[in-house]
């Protein structure tokens, strides 16, 4: 484990980026999830990003004149101060609220026009932990509001094992850090991951839309959905 230094941030958000790096395409999703935030029918949205560690979406956010506030959660305050560092070093003109902790810790009856988790559920167990998970963004969503999603996702046992010379064919093309490799393939099997179709169920229970995918690269897919009001 990393000792909490400045330079070990400096260290682990350099491999935030490089494993980012090692998904041929997954920066655009966060460009998209941008662009999907500034479409929103509100001029300046609030938007909360849930599991905001390390700093992808919020460098993605730092500049946008489409969003009215953020507010970045994360259980993790090692991951979180990554993601500070990240929107620090940058010169953020975002005003940004950092919270460690969950969804339960926001005070009652806060809710927002957007709610981002990106790759954030695939961690959880399918013991209810995802259904809580779930319902907790769903009651963070204001009328109207929209749901962005990303998650490792596998429709097949197989898929894995199908996809990975492609995975390292490309950090061979693209000149990926072996670790970074390593890391991406040591991890992706431990994932408590679900399908697609379980995907849908989970969001069904917890009365979010069917969520639509908008997203996908090898293994790793993003939706939006809403609470289910217009
Ligand atoms: C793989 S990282 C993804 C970070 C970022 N969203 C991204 O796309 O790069 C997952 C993050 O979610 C955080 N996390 C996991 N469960 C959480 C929860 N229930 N509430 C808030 N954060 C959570 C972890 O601490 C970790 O920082």
């Amino acid at each position: 484990m990393m000792a909490n230094t400045r330079g070990s941030i400096t260290d682990r958000h350099a491999m935030y980026k490089e494993m980012q790096r090692a998904i041929p395409g997954l920066d655009a999703m966060y460009r998209l999830v941008h662009a999907l935030i500034a479409s929103h029918s509100n001029e300046a949205p609030h938007v909360l990003v849930v599991g905001a560690g390390g700093g992808r979406e919020i460098e993605e956010f730092r500049n946008s004149n489409a969003i009215g506030g953020i507010t970045a959660i994360d259980r993790s305050a090692r991951n979180l101060e990554t993601a500070r560092a990240a929107v620090g070093v940058s010169a953020a003109s975002q005003d940004v609220s950092f919270i460690v902790g969950t969804v339960d810790d926001l005070p009652d009856g806060e809710t927002f026009d957007i709610v981002t988790s990106l790759l954030v559920m695939h961690h959880l167990p399918d013991d209810g932990a995802k259904l809580t998970y779930l319902r907790g963004l769903r009651n963070r969503l204001a009328y109207g509001g929209r749901l962005i999603h990303a998650d490792v996702c596998f429709d097949e046992n197989e898929d894995l094992d199908e996809l990975t010379p492609a995975f390292r064919a490309h950090a061979d093309i693209f000149g990926v850090s072996a670790d970074a490799v390593r890391l991406e393939l040591d991890a992706i099997p431990n994932l408590p991951v679900v399908c697609g179709e379980r995907t849908r169920v989970l969001f069904s229970e917890v009365g979010l839309t069917d969520p639509q995918e908008v997203f996908r690269t090898l293994w790793y897919r993003c939706w939006i959905s809403t609470g289910g009001q217009t």
